[in-house]
């Protein structure tokens, strides 16, 4: 027998042994799951993309509410699905009071009191040029986006939102839209900001799920330059100073170094997201038997929650709790 006084696999030599040492927990309550609303009834449509993710209209998004309740998951990010003939330049529909996205926020927490729901703020659901911002000849204008932005925050808190998502990136939005918020009265409405959102290439189901991408360009003149570290912490800062309440960073898998640093310097939840085309990438891989999605998802899950997130948005959430509450 060889003398080791170290042998760390005694550490993981049976099943109990490694619940005791793991550093790491993954509970349900972790999880923001990302859902889509259209309007209508009775509709149900899957997006080609993301298999098991679909747009519901909203009696069948009730429906499907309970299931999703039902297995311990606390919060959804909702995002609407506008037709094309509802879209304009400044995004107006967006804070029209009676738009069937607002209502749907108002619904659900009627039906579903301790569920958090957070939505989403920028223009790109509502904007004839796809962008999340105001577009004036070919350019994104930051300040006067910021108005529009705030319109449609306060609209989305007055019909209930517990948590609103600024995604748009524009500069200054965070703090334009908390004084917004407070001097009405909302006070107690959440900002989780999408702090270092990257222009990803990962966002491509999502943008078919809305049918929301860009008529013209990208986002590389609001969203971020992968390249960029330090950026980030930039970003960060200010939408702390600005009020931010929880930090986010967008994507999870390609970023897991982002949200190190930005768990390590500041003191606020670090969320993250784990985007459509990080779930597409899984589900593609397990339907052709490449790889055991089950397993790759928790692993994906876990990696986030090492890295120092304490939420995450992911379409897996449902799978995931499944998994999680047989435990
Ligand atoms: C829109 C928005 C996007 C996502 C969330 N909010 C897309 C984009 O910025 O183009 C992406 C989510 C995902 O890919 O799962 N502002």
């Amino acid at each position: 027998m060889i003398q080791l006084s170290r042998r760390p696999r005694r550490n993981r030599k049976s099943a109990g042994v490694r619940d005791l040492v793991q550093e790491t927990s993954l509970q349900v309550s972790d999880f923001i799951y990302p859902m889509f609303v259209v309007e209508g009834t009775r509709l149900q449509s899957e997006v080609k993309s993301m298999p098991g993710i679909f747009r519901y209209s909203l009696d069948n998004l009730l429906e499907e509410l309970k299931e999703v309740t039902d297995l311990g998951i606390k919060a959804i990010d909702l995002f609407p699905n506008y037709p094309e003939s509802k879209k304009d330049r400044f995004a107006s529909e967006s804070y029209q009071e009676n738009t069937f996205y607002l209502k749907a926020i108002t619904a659900i927490k009627e039906q579903f009191p301790e569920l958090v729901i957070m939505t989403d703020v920028a223009m790109d659901p509502y904007s004839s040029d796809g962008h999340d911002g105001l577009v004036e000849n070919g350019k994104i204008l930051n300040d006067p986006t910021l108005e529009i932005l705030a319109n449609m925050s306060l609209a989305q808190a007055r019909a209930g939102a517990d948590i609103l998502g600024p995604s748009d990136m524009m500069d200054g939005r965070v703090g334009f839209i908390r004084r917004h918020l407070d001097s009405h009265g909302f006070t107690d409405v959440s900002i989780m900001s999408y702090s270092a959102k990257y222009a990803s290439a990962f966002y491509g189901p999502f943008r078919e799920a809305l049918e929301s991408a860009p008529k013209f360009g990208d986002k590389k003149s609001y969203q971020m330059d992968p390249a960029n570290k330090r950026e980030a912490l930039l970003e960060a800062q200010l939408d702390f100073e600005e009020g931010a309440d929880m930090l986010m960073v967008k994507p999870a898998l390609s970023y897991l170094d982002i949200i190190r640093l930005l768990n390590e310097n500041f003191d606020i939840p670090i969320a993250a997201y784990n985007v459509s085309g990080e779930y597409a990438m899984v589900k593609a891989a397990a339907q052709n038997g490449w790889l055991d999605g089950d397993r790759a998802m928790m692993e994906v899950l876990m990696s986030i929650r090492r890295a120092g997130a304490k939420c995450i948005l992911t379409y897996f959430a449902k799978e995931a709790a499944v998994i999680l509450n047989k435990r």
